[in-house]
């Protein structure tokens, strides 16, 4: 609570004349996950209320891209679990996606970005997100913000200086730190509130830990492992993406030495991808190519598709119909409430 207030506070003293062109109030910072401290944060963009308040404007602000029609907003929706319920989208040049657009909850978790983890760090992620999605030329679009008062002003309190590119993607970044879910059926169960979730959903948690070994990748509280794994998707059809593969290969042929092992065994692996939210961010896989949850989990349920490359970790199971519906009721109840997501005025 004292934080909470400080902050208004703060706000409040440092407003004299508010204008209706400025950022909204700083909210507070969230609460992270019981048992999880706060996302890192690199030495050179620490997480500040003003910060968040600057990157999440930006989110939503279609001026970032070059056609103008297009933010991160438009592939990231808050109220499909920063997904956009597409198994592949448009970048702003017209042309397709070829991996699904993932969910930004817990992203900040992941020292590796993407699903083939080809980007070290949330800030390196944000800055190609926003020139190959985007077609933005960030050097050019910060000074076109630096034109705007509202943001002049708010990335002076932010940084300290007009915005720039640099600042720009610190400042989205800062914002990506503070998507982290809360309050699902099962945090407030594993927080002892009494009836948050039914018998079948305590069920369903030990058939997912002790019987399917689904934790195994998708470790609780996170439901990841933030590692990359080959369960198959793709190898039914012809030219299966290489994945993560691909770039230790091009990481060791930059440096002139030969593929590597792991870059064979890695051929067709992917991040695990965080099950919270999980209901909101259909369709699934990296390729968008599973409408349907139930389908997701048969497909695992089955031991993937047989390949050279299929991780041992992941065995085919039968449950019974009973264990399989426990299961399922367990995976919505990692879905926070539905509700409306406040988006910010615009300066
Ligand atoms: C046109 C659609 C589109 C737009 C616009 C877009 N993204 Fe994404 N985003 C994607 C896709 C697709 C991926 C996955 C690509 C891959 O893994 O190869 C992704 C991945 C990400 C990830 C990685 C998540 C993880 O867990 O690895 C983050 C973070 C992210 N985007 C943030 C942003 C931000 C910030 C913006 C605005 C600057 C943005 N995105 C704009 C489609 C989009
Ligand atoms: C060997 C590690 C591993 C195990 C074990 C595993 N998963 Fe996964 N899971 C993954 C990976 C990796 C993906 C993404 C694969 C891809 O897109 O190519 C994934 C994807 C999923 C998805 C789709 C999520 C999304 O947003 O696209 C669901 C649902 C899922 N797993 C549930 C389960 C369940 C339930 C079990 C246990 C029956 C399980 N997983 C066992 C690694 C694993």
């Amino acid at each position: 609570m004292i934080p909470r207030l400080a902050f208004l506070v703060a706000a409040a003293a440092a407003t004299t004349a508010v204008c209706s062109s400025d950022l909204q109030e700083m909210p507070p910072l969230p609460k992270h996950l019981a048992g999880q401290g706060p996302p890192k944060a690199p030495a050179d963009n620490k997480t500040t209320p003003e910060k968040v308040a600057l990157g999440k404007s930006l989110f939503f602000d279609k001026r970032l891209s070059k056609s103008g029609t297009m933010s991160c907003e438009s592939c990231h929706l808050p109220e499909k679990g920063w997904t956009d319920g597409l198994p592949l989208s448009k970048k702003d040049d017209g042309t397709l996606n070829t991996r699904h657009s993932p969910t930004l909850f817990n992203a900040a978790y992941a020292d590796d970005l993407y699903w083939d983890g080809r980007a070290a760090g949330l800030e390196k992620q944000v800055l190609a997100a926003w020139k190959a999605q985007m077609g933005a030329d960030p050097d050019a679009e910060a000074k076109e913000l630096a034109g705007i008062p509202g943001y002049a002003k708010a990335f002076e309190k932010a940084f300290g200086g007009p915005p720039t590119g640099d600042t720009v993607v610190k400042a989205l970044s800062a914002f990506l730190r503070t998507l982290l879910p809360e309050d699902a059926p099962w945090d407030r169960h594993e927080a002892g509130e009494a009836g948050a979730v039914t018998p079948e959903v305590v069920e369903g948690f030990r058939i997912f830990t002790e019987v399917a070994n689904c934790s195994l990748c998708h470790v609780p509280p996170l439901y990841t492992d933030t590692l990359f794994h080959n369960i198959g998707v793709g190898f039914d059809k012809e030219k299966p993406d290489p994945g993560r593969g691909k770039i230790l290969a091009d990481a060791a042929a930059k440096e002139g030495k030969p593929v590597p092992a792991d870059a064979v065994s890695m051929t067709g692996a992917f991040k695990t991808p965080t099950l919270r939210a999980v209901v909101d961010s259909a369709p699934y896989y990296h390729d968008g190519s599973t409408a349907r949850l139930e389908d997701a989990v048969d497909f695992l349920l089955k031991g993937g598709v047989p390949n050279p490359n299929l991780d041992p970790k992941l065995k085919p199971k039968s449950l019974s119909e009973k264990e399989r519906a426990a299961l399922l009721a367990f995976l919505r109840s990692l879905t926070p409430p539905a509700r409306p997501y406040e988006r910010p005025a615009l300066p």
